[in-house]
Order: structure tokens, then sequence, then C-alpha cells
């Protein structure tokens, strides 16, 4: 079936949140992983944190913020590396599947678009760094809200800008507590399970697990 408008989340899904530490692999040493795990948990949780207690800080800060207890947290790894590794993720690799996906689906007709939790100026340069100017039609990005996923009203931006009904959106993220909040809003979503995790929120489920994006056009 064929939808008005495929919305993707971004990070995770068409930008690969690890690309910046193994760019530094070498430098960073043999905790590369560990700290790019605890830099994305901490990320996420100061997200969900901000928004209950309703005192947003923008998703960058909260990026740095949560470099920094990585940092502490994996001592091995030199901190002196913190702007090398702040510039590589504001300039993410996207996976290698997603431009020839998104153009494909622009081809169709349909409206393609990033919904994320990311401050305008990372959507921005992540966006222009990946070339995908040319295919994305309209970034959402939660700053004028000041709050983040999973809030209804962030998944309500696409729906009031495009003047579409919830499931004539196909709603696209590797991340399962988001697939999780849109499937509550009412988008069709589809899971990107790229990190083959087990299902959660079974009381939410996509319409479509796929492994990558390839299946989604
Ligand atoms: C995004 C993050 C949370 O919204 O993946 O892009």
């Amino acid at each position: 079936m064929a939808y008005a408008a495929y919305v993707f989340d971004a990070y995770g899904t068409l930008f690969d949140v690890h690309a910046a530490v193994r760019r530094h692999a070498e430098a960073i040493g043999p905790d590369g992983q560990l700290l790019s795990e605890i830099w994305r948990a901490k990320q996420l949780e100061y997200s969900w944190t901000r928004a209950l207690m309703g005192e947003w800080r923008d998703f960058w800060t909260l990026t740095g913020e949560a470099l920094d207890h990585a940092f502490e947290r994996v001592p091995s790894a030199d901190k002196g590396l913190r702007g090398e590794l702040m510039d590589a993720y504001f300039k993410l690799d996207c996976y290698p599947e997603v431009p020839a996906v998104l153009k494909a689906l622009k081809a169709t007709g349909a409206r393609v678009a990033i919904l994320s939790n990311g401050s305008v100026p990372m959507l921005e340069s992540a966006v222009s760094n990946a070339a995908l100017d040319t295919v994305i039609d309209d970034v959402f990005s939660v700053d004028p809200l000041q709050t983040f996923k999973t809030a209804p009203a962030v998944y309500d931006m696409v729906t009031t800008a495009y003047r579409l009904y919830p499931d004539a959106v196909s709603f696209q993220s590797s991340n399962r507590w988001d697939v999780a909040g849109a499937t509550k809003f009412g988008f069709r979503t589809v899971w990107i399970n790229r990190a083959r995790m087990p299902d959660e929120y079974r009381d939410l489920s996509p319409s479509l697990i796929l492994p990558d994006l390839n299946g989604v056009a």
C-alpha cells in the first residue's frame, strides 16, 4: 500500500549514531563501543527526563552532556577528543541504503520527511552532509515544541503540517520506543530493527519489521 507521506526518525534510522566514535576509534582505544553506547543511552534518557519535568534543553546540549557523562564512565577514553566527537556527531554518516530508498519513495509522489528530537542545526547539518537535501521535503524538529518524543504533540506536527490523518503516514524508526509512541499516535509504523533487538512494547506493535530501510519503498 502507498502512503501519502513517509516520515523517518533521524538518529539510528537514517544516520548512524555510532559513526562518530567509529570515525575516531583508533584514538579512543579499546572501549569505544562502550563509550558510544553510554553516550547514546544517556542522550535519550536526558531527553525523556527533561520532557517529563518540563525543563527543556535542546538535543545538541543533551548530546554534549551525555558525552561528558560517557567520558566519566570510560576513563580509558581521552576527554580531549570531545571536540572531535561532537563535530563528528554533527556530520554523521547515513546508512548506505538511505539515499536510494528515499529517492524511490519520492519518485512515487509521496512526501518524504524527517521527524526528530534533533535540533534544527543538527538536522540541517546531517541532511546536507549526507547529500539528502534534494530528496527530503521537510525536516520536523521538536525545537518549536520544546519537548521530545514520545509526546503525542511531536508526531502531531506532521499530521497538522500535511493535513493528513495519522494512518496516511508511514513512520519508520529504528528505536522501538519511538515506534511505540508513533503507533499509539496512530501512524502506520515500520520498525527498522538494525540492531536485531528483541521486541518490546508488545501492546504497541509495528505493522512491519525490517532489518534496514530496504523494503520500505
Ligand atoms: C531522533 C532520535 C531520538 O528523534 O533518534 O532522531
